[in-house]
């Protein structure tokens, strides 16, 4: 099997068993706990509910092995042929403890996931394994640098690490903090892969009374959070500072392709922040990685697009080249990634595929202007290159 036809997932979770544990340990959100229910025959049944935001709708979600299980996991990529995985922890991660037990759980649920990853079945005819993983740093308010950087040092060792996921929070201040300056420079050298993942939305008031369960904050919130934190970053120079960082977005960039022109447009108006850009905002989508996590072959050919467009940005103005619609797509869909967010929004039957995987593959296979060889870089080729899997 060449490795530019693999399909891998580059946006999938798990709660490690570690963590699943420490969630039911737990009497406040973000806690996993059981919930009998009594059906109309009288029939008791328990089942087990994820809280992971104090207002959470409902109670919570329910959960079960796909969660925590890796042959649940291994099942899923083999129903829907997906060769490998990269396997993050999912959200909220370690952001509600208190520092010294962050760091403890960053560098035991790290070598878990090493282990959860290098005792995966070796993927047939090919050198490597069918997981990888992101590593979690114990990213929390007061958190020592030296507590961070030894965990990024942790992780870089572990093999079967590829890099960290992260949420939007940092240490108490978003990741604009200098305080976190130490943490991009090691990331940069490691070139660990920066997986940014939202977690908290935005403020629910905007979601106003009706019940739409979790539609306003899963399909707007998550995304606005993103957008609002990758697009704090560029604006403090980061990208600058240390070009060789490399972010993963997750679902695309939320919303930074649509808005990146408004924001070159606002930064100009504003001498300030202006004078501490070395480049006009649209150039940094092409430093950046996107997942293919849009549901749509015409959200992911935009964000390609924009993404191209980033080279015609090469100062703090548009230069004089202007390349075509073909060139701006091959540009962006090398910077493009297939993803699931396994185990999130499963089907309602058991037997179904998943809607996420289906409409992710579909949506990719239809993009107008990818050639085959783009298409199959998305779906496989760029996450290969990008994690130095061969
Ligand atoms: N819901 C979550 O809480 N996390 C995800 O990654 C996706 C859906
Ligand atoms: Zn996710």
């Amino acid at each position: 099997m060449a490795t530019h036809r693999l399909l891998v997932d580059v946006h999938t979770h798990v709660y490690l068993p570690r963590y699943a544990s420490f969630l039911r340990s737990r009497t406040s959100a973000p806690r996993i706990f059981s919930r009998q229910t009594t059906a109309s025959n009288g029939s008791v049944t328990s089942e087990e509910r994820l809280l992971i935001l104090d207002n959470e709708p409902s109670g919570g979600r329910p959960v079960g092995p796909q969660y925590w299980d890796r042959e649940e996991k291994l099942k899923f990529m083999d129903k829907h042929g997906i060769d490998v995985s990269i396997v993050s922890s999912a959200n909220p991660w370690l952001d509600f403890l208190p520092a010294p037990t962050a760091h403890k759980l960053a560098e035991e649920l790290n070598e878990d996931l090493e282990s959860f990853c290098s005792t995966s079945p070796t993927l047939a005819q090919l050198q490597f394994k069918r997981l990888y993983g992101f590593g979690l740093l114990p990213l929390v308010p007061s958190a020592s640098t030296s507590s961070l950087l030894s965990t990024i040092d942790q992780i870089n060792k572990l093999p079967h690490l590829k890099g960290i996921i992260m949420g939007t929070k940092g240490v108490g201040k978003g990741l604009d903090d200098e305080a976190l300056e130490p943490v991009w420079e090691a990331l940069a050298k490691t070139g660990l892969v920066v997986f940014l993942h939202p977690h908290y939305g935005v403020d629910g008031s905007a979601w106003g009374e009706k019940e739409n369960g979790h539609v306003l904050p899963l399909a707007l919130g998550f995304p606005f959070e993103t957008t609002t934190a990758i697009t704090r970053l560029i604006l403090s120079g980061v990208f600058d500072r240390h070009p060789a960082l490399r972010i993963l977005l997750a679902h695309s960039g939320g919303t930074l392709p649509l808005l990146s022109s408004r924001l070159a447009s606002c930064i100009a108006h504003d001498p300030i922040v202006a004078s501490r850009l070395k480049h006009d905002a649209r150039h940094y989508l092409g430093d950046l990685y996107f997942d293919a996590v849009a549901y749509g072959s015409e959200e992911l050919g935009f964000v390609s697009d924009t993404i191209g467009r980033a080279a015609s940005f090469e100062g703090t103005q548009r230069g004089s080249q202007s390349l075509g619609l073909e060139a701006k797509r091959k540009i962006g869909s090398g910077r493009m990634l297939f993803g699931t967010d396994h185990p999130f929004f499963p089907p309602l039957s058991e037997s179904e595929k998943w809607m996420s995987v289906v409409e992710n593959l579909e949506a990719i296979e239809r993009v107008d202007g990818w050639t085959d060889v783009e298409k199959d870089a998305v779906r496989g080729g760029n996450a290969v290159q990008l994690f130095g899997l061969s």
